[in-house]
């Protein structure tokens, strides 16, 4: 499949199912994940997730966590293995990344898998409707669904987030980060978000928009 066409972002992707296993060193720890075609960079992890991974911050407290968009799952995967006591929650549109996701669950976590669960639906509608609350979302958005499809989950995302939680992803310098940047800058206030960019990496820019407490739903 083409990837620069969007067919992994839909529920049903029409493209002849093929399985591939895959084996990636991320964070010095080796991961095996089946992928599928119609799914998002099947036959190799994507630099933008692979930067992403590399310098999220990853809370070791028990916390709830959430990765949006998951694909085949690495982020959330990577949140697991770092995280042991933290519930991890995965959402996709694509059922065949669902899928995937939840074979890689079975795949890298022998034991105790009652704290992962994936979902599939739309951005954050299946976890708005049950009211669930993240401390850490974390997303490898597709950007190429344009600015203001991202610009939404963005509003959205900091709407589910617990007092102190945050929204960490990553985009492309040539898909518009300082765009982005811009946009937080000028419509998130400072006493209200805290924001800073973690790192900027071969044209990938990883993002951080915290909540600050006094301002959270909760309070
Ligand atoms: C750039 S890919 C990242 C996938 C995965 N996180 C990774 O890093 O390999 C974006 C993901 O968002 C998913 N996506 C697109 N539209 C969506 C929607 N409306 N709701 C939920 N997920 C969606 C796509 O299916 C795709 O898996």
């Amino acid at each position: 499949m083409n990837q620069k066409n969007q067919h992994y972002s839909t529920e049903y992707p029409d493209v002849k199912l093929k399985i591939y296993t895959i084996s990636e060193s991320l964070r010095r720890h080796l991961y095996i994940f089946k992928t599928a075609t119609g799914v998002f960079s099947f036959k190799k992890i994507d630099l933008g997730t692979q930067i992403l991974i590399e310098n999220m911050t990853i809370p070791k407290n028990p916390s709830v966590l959430l990765d949006l968009g998951c694909g085949y799952g690495p982020i959330g995967i990577v949140l697991g293995y770092e995280s042991p006591l933290s519930q991890i929650f995965f959402i996709d549109i694509n059922k065949r990344a669902t899928w995937c996701s939840k074979q890689n669950i079975k795949i890298n976590f022998p034991e105790n898998r009652n704290r992962f669960k994936v979902l599939t639906g739309n951005y954050l509608e299946p976890v708005i409707k049950k009211s669930i609350k993240f401390d850490g979302i974390f997303m490898n958005p597709p950007i190429r669904k344009g600015r203001a499809e991202f610009l939404k989950i963005l509003n959205e995302a900091l709407n589910v987030l617990k007092p102190n939680g945050f929204f960490q992803f990553v985009i492309r310098k040539k898909m518009g980060a300082s765009y982005i940047e811009n946009f937080i800058n000028k419509n998130f206030p400072r006493n209200k978000y805290s924001f800073n960019i973690l790192c900027k990496r071969s044209g990938y820019w990883v993002f951080n928009l915290m909540l600050n407490t006094a301002f959270s739903d909760e309070n």
